[in-house]
């Protein structure tokens, strides 16, 4: 039997890339050239290969795997198994509708992910980024009794937006540094699971009991611009922002103004709408850390990703069995 055509829109780990070459016959981009960007290119590549071109493609978040890829694939991909939990780059209604399967790596993650929201989080309160870009550029004229003074984690409300396996995750984080747990989720969770955490049934009350608000909820339509102007007016006076979920969840705009007066003491981002683009408001604002998608990089991390993300090709494409993280 000639091995599965696979696609790779992108360089991915050594470990990776190996077991990917020992099982499929494969069409890479071992320098991660940025064809990936383009969906008529992504469609070019995937009819390569012989035997009719990829049966599976293994995809990245910011992937555009929108109507207009998915109708130009060709009719030997069976599976679009995404290096991501989110999904937010897929057309999944398009998918459907050509009998393609679509699979992530959920729980693999979650840890990693909290750990970059952590840090946002510290960085933010303790005013990190700020001290870190003074002594870079020479300023620090010496320890003072009241310089960069930022606020203790210990005793704050933290609320969880989102509070699935990486909100979890954070939680559990968070109690080791004395915060009280609170989330706001589509439903409320089994006691087993809440780690001592309060519901809120609505977002308002939510909102308004929290000194920091810790994002952690996919992108799409549903979700956009939900940390608006109204929403940042029901919290409090010098809470504290955190968001390594998705973008489009926040107005850019609204928080900027916010964090401009002082209405919201820090943020820590992590992800940005239209990224790799970063709204200009930011960058000028010394209260605001930003990093770039740091999320799931760690290089455990980004094995276990990519070892899922085969695992749902293999299952496919080898065994003829459902992928173990099929999406919907
Ligand atoms: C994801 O998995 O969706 C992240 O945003 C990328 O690690």
């Amino acid at each position: 039997m000639p091995k599965p055509v696979l696609l790779l829109t992108r360089q991915l780990p050594p470990a990776i890339e190996a077991r990917a070459a020992r099982d499929y016959a494969l069409v890479s981009n071992p320098t991660d050239e940025p064809w990936y960007k383009d969906g008529a290119e992504i469609a070019r590549r995937a009819a390569q290969g012989g035997h009719g071109g990829a049966a599976g493609i293994l995809i990245a978040a910011g992937d555009p795997f929108n109507a207009a890829t998915i109708a130009a694939l060709p009719a030997s991909v069976r599976i679009l198994s995404t290096f991501s939990v989110g999904t937010d780059h897929i057309d999944l209604k398009a998918a459907a509708a050509r009998n393609i399967l679509v699979a992530n790596t959920p729980d693999v993650l979650s840890f990693a992910t909290a750990e970059i929201a952590f840090t946002l989080l510290l960085m933010a309160a303790r005013r990190a980024g700020e001290g870190e870009r003074m002594v870079r550029a020479g300023n620090w004229a010496g320890w003072a009794p009241t310089q960069l003074m930022g606020v203790t984690l210990q005793g704050k409300r933290l609320g969880i937006l989102g509070y699935g396996r990486i909100g979890r995750e954070m939680g559990a984080m968070a109690k080791g540094f004395g915060m009280e747990l609170h989330y706001r989720n589509n439903r409320r969770l089994a006691p087993e699971l809440e780690n001592g955490a309060l519901y809120h049934d609505s977002d308002a009350g939510f909102l308004g009991a929290i000194d920091v608000l810790s994002m952690h909820i996919p992108g799409g339509a549903a979700t956009a611009k939900w940390l608006n102007a109204e929403r940042i007016g029901q919290m409090r006076q010098g809470a504290i922002v955190i968001n390594t979920g998705r973008g489009s969840t926040v107005d850019d705009e609204a928080l900027i103004a916010a964090l401009t007066t002082g209405r919201i003491r820090a943020a820590g981002l992590d992800v940005f709408d239209g990224e790799p683009r970063v709204h200009p408001g930011y960058l000028g604002l010394e209260n605001v850390a930003l990093l770039p998608h740091l999320g799931s990089a760690t290089i455990e991390t980004r094995d276990r990703m990519g070892h899922l993300a085969l695992d749902n090709l293999d299952a496919v494409l080898l065994r003829g069995e459902a992928p173990p993280a099929l999406v919907g």
